[in-house]
C-alpha cells in the first residue's frame, strides 16, 4: 500500500524572538515567543514511504540533499517513526517558493510542512498541539507555522510542556510583512549553530530575564490591534537579540550595511507618521510590518534602496494543511 502525504506550510516571522535553549536535549526554549505566518511565502513537502529503501532520500527545490542537512531530516524522520513505531524509509520532496537560508524561515516552514506530512504518511493521528511540539524538534521555529495567524510558543509552568498555539486568527488583524531580500546566500552561520553561542554573550541573560515583559506587551498589543505598542516592542526584542548575537563568542553579524540603512529610514518614517516597523531574523534581510493601508507607500520607498535586490509582501497565513494523502486509516490518537 502506498503511503504517502502532501503538506503545505507557512514560514513565520517573529515579534519577540526565540534565540537559545534552555534546555538542548528536550528543546525547551529559553523563553517564550510571538510570531505571525506569512502568507506570500509557503513550502510544499510530500512523504513517501517506500519498503524498498534503506535510507530516507530527500530532495529540496529538485536538488538531492547530502551531508548534515539530510542527516537533519533523517533524525526527525527517526522520531516519527519510533512513534508510529514502523521502519520504514521515505522520499521527501520538499518545494519552497522563497530563497533558502537567506533569513526567510525555510526552516521553519519546511519542519511543519514534513511534520504533518510525515506523521499523517505513516497513519498518526496528531492534535494540533502534538504536532507542534513535534515539529520544535526538526526546527524550533517550527512549531510556530504549525498552527494560523498569531502564534505564541510558550512552556506550560506547571508540566514543562512546550507546543504553539493561536492567540488570533489570520484575519484578526490587517497587517502586511513587507519583506527586504537583500541578500539570497546561504547564511554563513546558520540558527542552530548560532543559537549554541548565545549564552556565551553577557547580554543573553538581560534579554531572557525580561522576555516575559516583552511577551506579554506584544501579546496585549496584538490582541488589541495597537501598531505604535507592537511597533515598540517588535524593535527592542529584535535589536536585543542581534545584540546578543553581535556579542557572543564568536560574535554573529548578520545585518549589512543595507539592513542598517532601512532601520534608520524606518525610524524617519515612523516620525512622519508612517505605520510601519522593523525586524531580523538570522540573516540580513528586514521585515517591515505595516498596515494594508499604508503597503503601497511601504514598498514604493523600499524600492528606492540599491541594496534590495528583491521585495515580497505577505499578509497574515492559516495553518499547516494537508494537500493530498493516501495513508492506512489513521489509527494512533496521540
Ligand atoms: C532568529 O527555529 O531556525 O528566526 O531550532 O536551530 O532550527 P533551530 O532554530 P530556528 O531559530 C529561529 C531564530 C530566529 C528567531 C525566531 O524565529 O524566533
Amino acid at each position: 500500500m502506498n503511503m504517502h502525504a502532501t503538506a503545505l506550510a507557512h514560514p513565520n516571522i517573529a515579534f519577540i524572538k526565540f534565540w537559545g535553549l534552555a534546555d538542548e536535549a528536550r528543546r525547551i526554549p529559553a523563553n517564550n515567543s510571538l510570531s505571525m505566518n506569512i502568507g506570500c511565502l509557503a513550502t510544499k513537502t510530500s512523504v513517501t514511504f517506500d519498503p524498498a529503501l534503506k535510507a530516507d532520500v530527500l530532495t529540496l527545490n529538485d536538488e538531492l540533499v547530502s551531508g548534515d542537512g539530510l542527516a537533519r531530516v533523517q533524525r526527525f524522520m527517526d522520531r516519527i517513526r519510533h512513534m508510529a513505531e514502523k521502519d520504514l524509509y521515505a522520499h521527501i520532496t520538499s518545494t519552497n517558493n522563497f530563497p533558502i537560508g537567506a533569513g526567510l524561515a525555510s526552516s521553519a516552514a519546511g519542519f511543519a510542512a514534513l511534520t504533518l506530512a510525515g506523521t499523517v504518511a505513516l497513519g498518526l493521528s496528531l492534535s494540533e498541539k502534538a504536532l507542534s511540539a513535534l515539529a520544535r524538534f526538526g526546527s524550533g521555529s517550527a512549531c510556530r507555522s504549525i498552527p494560523g495567524g498569531f502564534v505564541e510558543w510558550v512552556v506550560d509552568p506547571l508540566t514543562g510542556e512546550t507546543y504553539a498555539q493561536s492567540i488570533a486568527p489570520a484575519d484578526h488583524w490587517e497587517l502586511v510583512d513587507c519583506i527586504a531580500i537583500l541578500n539570497q546566500d546561504h547564511k554563513p552561520v546558520g540558527s542552530e549553530m548560532g543559537m549554541r553561542s548565545a549564552a556565551s554573550s553577557p547580554l543573553q541573560a538581560a534579554r531572557v530575564a525580561d522576555a516575559k515583559r516583552r511577551f506579554s506587551r506584544c501579546r496585549t498589543a496584538i490582541l488589541s490591534r495597537d501598531f505604535a505598542a507592537l511597533s515598540q516592542i517588535t524593535e527592542l526584542d529584535s535589536n536585543l537579540m542581534h545584540a546578543v548575537m553581535m556579542t557572543s563568542n564568536p560574535p554573529l553579524y548578520y545585518w549589512r550595511p543595507g539592513s542598517l540603512a532601512i532601520m534608520q529610514a524606518v525610524k524617519a518614517w515612523q516620525a512622519e507618521g508612517l505605520p510601519v516597523t522593523f525586524t531580523l531574523d538570522a540573516g540580513p534581510n528586514v521585515h517591515l510590518i505595516t498596515t494594508r493601508a499604508s503597503v503601497d507607500e511601504v514598498l514604493h520607498r523600499l524600492r528606492q534602496f540599491p541594496e534590495v535586490i528583491d521585495i515580497r509582501s505577505g499578509i497574515p497565513a492559516g495553518p499547516a494543511r494537508l494537500l493530498e494523502q493516501d495513508s492506512p486509516s489513521r489509527t494512533v490518537q496521540v
